[in-house]
């Protein structure tokens, strides 16, 4: 069988599980991307014939899609700004908005001397990833509370060659040297915010698959962790270095007064390209 008629089989599959799943009309890329990995990240040529082993390696790909699994758990792999960053079921799947805080990040931890950035709930690693690479000064500490997640993210420094980074199981900052007490520049941190009882509203592949701690803290706003980090913060940046929370828009009218009231100044909401998610930013 040829590529193009096997993308043309896949089609269908993927069309009803699309249908089912709301990304429809997305199966010809979805078909596509499988098949390139499937031949082991080659472009796949309408009318090569496929070998056998590639072949199933590819119906494999698309029975798991069709279950509404999502690619990058598939594939074992996701970008995020130019960095191919492995993952596996079972970690959160880095958001392309998430993009936007690295930048944030970055842009604040240039022109320091040695700078220290903390990335909060850092999951496979993409925020820290990105400033260890792109400030190669500075010294990256990545903290999650999920040691699987971390390995990963440990892998993943270690396949892109970065030696200015390193991961830690830890519940926010506990476990974070206390000699970096009041030594942060910048403290990043995309935290599961979505409020308790609307876990259940959110689509499946989402909800079905990525771990439930990595969605929500279970608390009733969804902004527990958010409360945490405001009032712990303080004790772990420098003066003049910045708090980074990534959340939806909306939620800025009740992060502003908790960073007021916990002593924070330059208090902004900003957003990249895509609108739908900000950063909040507060100076110690
Ligand atoms: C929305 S994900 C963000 C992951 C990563 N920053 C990203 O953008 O891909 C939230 C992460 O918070 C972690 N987490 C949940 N509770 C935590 C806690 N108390 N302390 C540290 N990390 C926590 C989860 O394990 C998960 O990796």
């Amino acid at each position: 069988m040829d590529a193009e008629e096997l993308l043309a089989q896949a089609k269908k599959t993927l069309k009803s599980s699309n249908e089912r799943f709301g990304f429809k009309g997305e199966e010809e890329d979805q078909a596509w991307e499988l098949l390139f990995h499937a031949l082991g990240g080659e472009e796949p040529e309408y009318e090569d014939e496929i070998p056998a082993g590639v072949k199933r390696r590819f119906d494999r790909f698309i029975a798991r899609r069709a279950t509404g699994e999502p690619i990058a758990y598939i594939v074992g792999e996701v970008e995020f700004r130019d960095l191919q960053l492995g993952i596996k079921p079972g970690m959160f799947i880095p958001r392309y908005t998430s993009e936007f805080l690295a930048h944030q990040a970055i842009r604040r931890l240039h022109g320091r001397k040695r700078p220290v950035h903390v990335d909060l709930a850092t999951g496979i690693g993409p925020v820290a990833l990105s400033s260890a690479q792109a400030v190669p000064a500075a010294q990256v500490w990545g903290l999650d509370i999920s040691q699987k997640a971390l390995n990963q993210a440990t892998a993943n420094a270690a396949s892109l060659g970065l030696r200015n980074v390193r991961f830690k199981r830890s519940d926010l900052f506990s476990a974070l040297s206390p000699g970096l007490r009041g030594k942060a520049d910048v403290v990043t941190i995309h935290p599961p915010y979505v409020p308790r009882k609307e876990v259940a509203d959110l689509p499946d592949e989402i909800k079905k698959f990525e771990p439930g701690h990595t969605l929500s803290d279970g608390s009733h706003d969804g902004l527990g962790l958010v409360r945490r980090v405001v009032a712990e913060g303080r004790d772990w940046i420098r003066p003049g270095g910045w708090l980074l929370i990534e959340i939806v828009p909306s939620e800025f009218r009740t992060i502003r007064p908790l960073l007021r009231d916990a002593g924070y100044r330059d208090i902004r909401s900003t957003h990249g390209q895509l609108r739908h998610t900000r950063v909040i930013t507060g100076r110690v």
